[in-house]
């Protein structure tokens, strides 16, 4: 039992006190139950907490907040639990509290282009919301009909949009947030500039819920693109197929999507969605999902036909283009499923290492090498315009890699070659509990230092998703 583990500090009084504040409807305690909450995306990972509360608001959050932390009773914040790196797990026990109450969006401000929301709203419900009005909310993760917007917060997600319009970081303008003592504040402003003392509210972005739990967001919005192109692109080689990637770039365009999938997730992942768009043969190793859009659909036609004639130069074959909004949300499901797809095929374990763009057929090359060496097949997908790729790993015998010796020394090795190559353990998933014994291959002690000072200034009682990101 670890220092932290305070199991059994929920006393009956403690329960009587959370079922004052969230109704007796709201609190959890069913063996059941906490297995349906115990548990995300990550691995085939599960944790029981001791009670799970369902909070409506921020002023029962502030409650809550306020006992566990008199009471040093553990907190874990859990939005739609699609995450991929464990920090939803509770894995000290304690209070899971679930966001699921807070799904209403508040306001959209056409004026300002924004939104002010609520952390439990469906990422892809928020999106449509807007679209409605002609605006624009980017930030895409593949999980996105069913993560919140609370949660891509707390991990800063990325998604396929985010090679041309960045990451959730690049939207958010301001966070109401409850602190660990049960203190409410807000970030900041709801401005498009702000050199207003230190940037608390991209502190809170990406802190991955350790440092506050997020009540309201307001997020930039931009006007809808008029029109986009999709194309499918075959290669027989894995690695041109990634030469081309920084390629396209050099050559001056900036697609609003490019992605590449190892053959063997595709095949996966169409046998699993019962989809035959795509044609498989033996002689294609990878393909690159290439997108872009805007507004003068001459331009995104000039602009495919020159980016397909660049990419024969690189071995590419026949190109499929998606003709019609049909095709292309069947090449987008195949795309976005293809994490589900393998991990329900042994791919068990995924990593989500990002590189300098260029560097992508060195850390490609690197993994297959560490498969041969450690024992694992690898899959590669992800977001290649961004460098970031996401690593399924199966292996015959390990499936989960938390607490295991052999992958953690394998993953210390792809690791070390993702730091030499000038890049970082994760793109968008976020360090959570999986990723933790891994923070010192790319930072030093100084580094993890001062973030952990950081934490005890937001949360000297150590009580808010305790052991997520470091010990
Ligand atoms: C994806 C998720 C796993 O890109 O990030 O599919
Ligand atoms: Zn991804």
């Amino acid at each position: 039992m670890s220092a932290l583990d305070t199991r059994g500090k929920i006393t009956h009084e403690i329960f009587e006190q959370f079922i004052g504040i969230v109704g007796s409807a709201n609190i959890l305690a069913e063996e059941e139950q906490l297995t349906h909450y115990g548990h995300d995306e990550t691995e085939h990972l599960s944790f029981l907490p001791e009670v799970v509360l369902k909070p409506s608001n921020p002023a029962e959050i502030s409650a809550i907040m306020q006992i566990c932390n008199t009471n040093g009773i553990p907190v874990t914040p859990r939005g739609a639990g699609t995450g991929l790196s464990g920090g939803a797990l509770p894995h000290l026990g304690g209070v899971l509290l679930s966001t699921e109450k807070l799904n209403k969006i508040l306001l959209i401000d056409e004026r300002n282009l924004q939104i002010t929301t609520e952390p439990g709203v469906i990422t892809e419900v928020l999106q449509n919301a807007v679209k409605e009005k002609g605006l624009f909310y980017p930030p895409d993760p593949s999980s996105k009909g069913s993560c919140f917007i609370g949660g891509n917060i707390a991990e800063n997600s990325g998604g396929p949009k985010a090679v041309k319009y960045g990451v959730v970081k690049d939207y958010v303008l301001n966070l109401e947030v409850v602190l660990p003592n049960g203190e409410i504040i807000w970030t900041g402003a709801n401005v498009l500039k702000n050199a207003t003392g230190y940037n608390l509210t991209q502190l809170l972005v990406g802190s991955e819920g350790t440092l506050g739990i997020v009540t309201k967001i307001v997020l930039k919005l931009i006007p809808f693109p008029k029109f986009d192109l999709l194309m499918l692109v075959p290669f027989s080689s894995l690695e041109k197929a990634s030469e081309a990637v920084s390629a396209i770039f050099r050559a001056g365009f900036v697609p609003s999507a490019l992605e590449l999938i190892e053959i063997d997730a595709l095949m996966i992942v169409s046998e699993m969605v019962g989809s035959t768009a795509v044609p498989v043969n033996d002689s294609i190793a990878a393909h690159l999902i290439i997108e872009v859009d805007g507004n003068n659909m001459d331009v995104l036609m000039s602009e495919m036909e020159s980016i397909a004639e660049l990419l024969t130069q690189f071995g590419s074959g026949e190109i499929f283009f998606a003709d019609d909004a049909q095709q292309k949300a069947e090449l987008w499901k195949l795309r976005r499923r293809a994490a589900e797809a393998v991990k329900t095929n042994g791919y068990t374990i995924e990593e989500d290492t990002v590189v300098p763009r260029a560097e992508l057929p060195a850390l490609i090359k690197g993994v297959k090498e560490l498969g041969k060496t450690y024992g694992f097949k690898a899959v590669c997908y992800g977001h290649a315009g961004d460098g970031n790729l996401h690593i399924r790993i199966n292996h015959p015998t390990i499936k989960n890699s938390h607490g295991n010796a052999e992958m953690t020394a394998a993953l210390t090795a792809l690791f070390q070659l993702v730091n030499s190559l000038g890049g970082t353990i994760s793109g968008e998933h976020g360090i959570g509990l999986i990723q933790k014994p891994y923070m010192d291959t790319v930072f030093k002690k100084t580094n993890l230092h001062l973030m952990r000072e950081i934490k005890k200034v937001f949360d000297p009682n150590n009580i808010l998703n305790a052991g997520k990101i470091f010990d």
